[in-house]
C-alpha cells in the first residue's frame, strides 16, 4: 500500500458510489473503526455506536429501505433548483452517481451504519428540559459523530477503499433499526457503504475559499 499524505487524502476522496463485489478484510475495517474513534466528541462521551453489515440479507434489506428512502426524496425534490455554484455537467453527474446508489447499495460489499447512543431526554445521560434545550440538542446532536465519520471517509482513501455519507436512510430509520436490533435511544445518523471502488479518486472540486471564508466580518473575503 502506498502511503498517502493527509492533505492528498482530503483533496482526493470524492464521493464513491460504485464498488467491485470483492470482500474487504476485517482488519482494514478495523483500522477504519479505528480511525473513526480517534475523532474528537461532546464532552469526550463518545457516544458513538458503528455498525457494520456484512451479512448479504441485511444488506439487500438495508438496500430495499434506502431504495423506498430515494423515492422520498425524489417526490419531495423534484422541483429541487441547481445550486448555483456547481455545473451543469457537475450537477448532472452528481444526480446520476446518487442515482446509482438508490438502486445499488446493498451491491457495496460493506455497509456501515453510525449512531449514537443518546439517552432518553431527561435520563441520567441526556439531562434535558424545555423545548428550546431540545431543540438546540437535537440541532447539535450531529457534531458529536461527523467528525468520526470524517476521519473514517479519510482513512477508507488512505487505504485505496471508497465510501460516501448518506442520509437518506433516514425517512426509514426505524425500521433500519429493527432490521438491526437497535435499541430506541441510539439514533442514525449515517448509512455508508464501502469498498474497493470501481471510480478513481479525487480531485475534490468546491467553491473558492473566497467566497466562503471571512477575515475578521461577514462579507470581507478572506484572501490568503
Ligand atoms: C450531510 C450529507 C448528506 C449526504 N447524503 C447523501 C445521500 O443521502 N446520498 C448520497 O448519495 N450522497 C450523499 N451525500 C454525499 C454528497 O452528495 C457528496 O458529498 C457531494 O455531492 C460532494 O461530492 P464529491 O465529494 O464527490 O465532490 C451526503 C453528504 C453529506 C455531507
Amino acid at each position: 500500500m502506498v502511503e498517502i499524505g493527509v492533505f492528498d487524502a482530503i483533496h482526493s476522496a470524492r464521493a464513491l458510489r460504485r464498488f467491485r463485489p470483492d470482500p474487504v478484510p476485517d482488519e482494514l475495517i478495523t483500522r477504519v473503526l479505528d480511525a473513526a474513534l480517534r475523532a474528537p466528541s461532546a464532552s469526550g462521551v463518545q457516544n458513538w455506536m458503528f455498525v457494520v453489515v456484512k451479512d448479504p440479507a441485511l444488506r439487500a434489506r438495508l438496500g430495499e429501505l434506502y431504495r423506498e428512502s430515494s423515492r422520498v426524496v425524489l417526490a419531495e425534490y423534484a422541483d429541487r433548483l441547481k445550486p448555483a455554484h456547481l455545473g451543469d455537467r457537475q450537477y448532472e453527474l452528481m444526480k446520476k452517481s446518487s442515482g446509482y446508489l438508490f438502486e445499488h447499495m446493498a451491491d457495496a460489499p460493506v455497509l456501515i451504519v453510525a449512531a449514537l447512543k443518546l439517552g432518553a431526554p431527561g435520563s441520567r445521560h441526556s439531562p434535558l428540559k424545555g423545548e428550546q434545550e431540545m431543540a438546540r440538542f437535537w440541532r447539535l446532536s450531529g457534531a458529536s459523530i461527523y467528525p468520526a465519520v470524517q476521519n473514517l471517509i479519510l482513512a477508507c482513501r488512505a487505504l485505496g477503499l471508497g465510501t460516501v455519507l448518506t442520509t437518506i436512510h433516514a425517512y426509514y430509520e426505524e425500521a433500519l433499526k429493527a432490521a438491526l436490533g437497535l435499541p430506541a435511544d441510539v439514533h442514525t445518523y449515517a448509512l455508508m457503504p464501502m469498498g474497493w471502488p470501481i471510480d478513481k479518486f479525487g480531485p475534490v472540486k468546491r467553491r473558492p475559499l473566497s467566497e466562503v471564508a471571512f477575515r475578521d466580518r461577514w462579507g470581507n473575503s478572506w484572501v490568503g
